[in-house]
């Protein structure tokens, strides 16, 4: 189904507790085929692609991360959720961070993977400023190879490597005017670290061990400000740990909820 230009898929039955997933970058929702699978036997599973990305309509391309977040408050709000477990990944982490900021009553858990609360560094913003130049140079699909290459652990592509050449060329798919207005909003977006000890609800925070975008060591120090929080660092994971490790993820996030709420 459409909900203001996104492209959003619903799964379950929707008498049961709401889970929301919200993918990273450069993917689309078809990064959480395998929690979908697992859990809307017992959870009604939404997921959308974010604007620019997959099947979700690009407009102007000029994207900010409140828009993005505001995007996730339509689908809320259009699928009458009233309380959800949030799941995210590194962006789609992002625009959860800021999402209980502006609607903490909206969410019953926090499960954020391969994520940080922080705004982008100097070294972040620049990096994103040549990716621009180089998908503006007509190269998105070295960007792209380049960027899947480091994020993905060497573990999957080992073991995957049919479908790791499927999530890049898809990711070769999406509209330029799409990831760069993704990265826009990254580069422009505030950072979440002095409201962390104001999360009032449980946290899972879900870490590939061999992740170097969100490193172990980065996600356990911010870890310490949150009150009520479980750490999972999965092992031989890279950054997209729910997708390399599905089975171990969707056992992590089960036990979680099955302790938490
Ligand atoms: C992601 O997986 O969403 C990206 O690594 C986020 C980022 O580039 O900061």
């Amino acid at each position: 189904m459409k909900i203001k230009g996104l492209d959003v898929s619903v799964s379950g039955n929707e008498k049961n507790d709401a889970m929301i997933f919200v993918h990273g970058f450069i993917f689309d929702k078809s990064m959480w085929e395998k929690q979908i699978e697992h859990f809307s036997e017992n959870y009604y599973c939404i997921s959308y692609d974010i604007r620019g990305l997959g099947k979700s309509e690009t407009g102007s391309g000029q994207y900010t991360m409140e828009g993005f977040v505001d995007d996730f408050f339509e689908v809320v709000k259009e699928l009458k959720i009233k309380k959800a477990i949030a799941v995210g990944l590194s962006m789609g982490g992002y625009i959860l961070f800021r999402a209980y900021e502006r609607q903490p009553a909206l969410f019953r858990t926090l499960i954020l993977c391969d994520t940080r609360p922080s705004a982008d560094s100097n070294e972040a913003k620049l990096k994103r400023a040549a990716g621009i130049s180089l998908i503006d140079a007509g190269k998105l699909d070295d960007y792209v190879s380049v960027l899947m290459n480091s994020v993905f652990g060497e573990k999957y592509k080992e073991k995957n490597k049919k479908g790791f050449e499927d999530i890049v060329a898809l990711a070769k798919s999406f509209s330029p005017e799409g990831i760069k207005g993704s990265l826009l909003a990254m580069m422009g977006r505030t950072s979440s670290v002095e409201n962390l000890d104001k999360i009032e609800v449980p946290v899972l925070l879900v870490v590939g061990e061999n992740d170097t975008v969100t490193p172990v060591s980065e996600i356990e120090a911010f870890a310490e400000k949150i009150k009520r929080k479980t750490v999972s660092v999965i092992p031989a994971a890279g950054h997209l740990s729910p997708l390399e490790e599905p089975v171990i993820v969707n056992r992590v996030i089960s036990n979680f909820i099955h302790n938490n709420l």
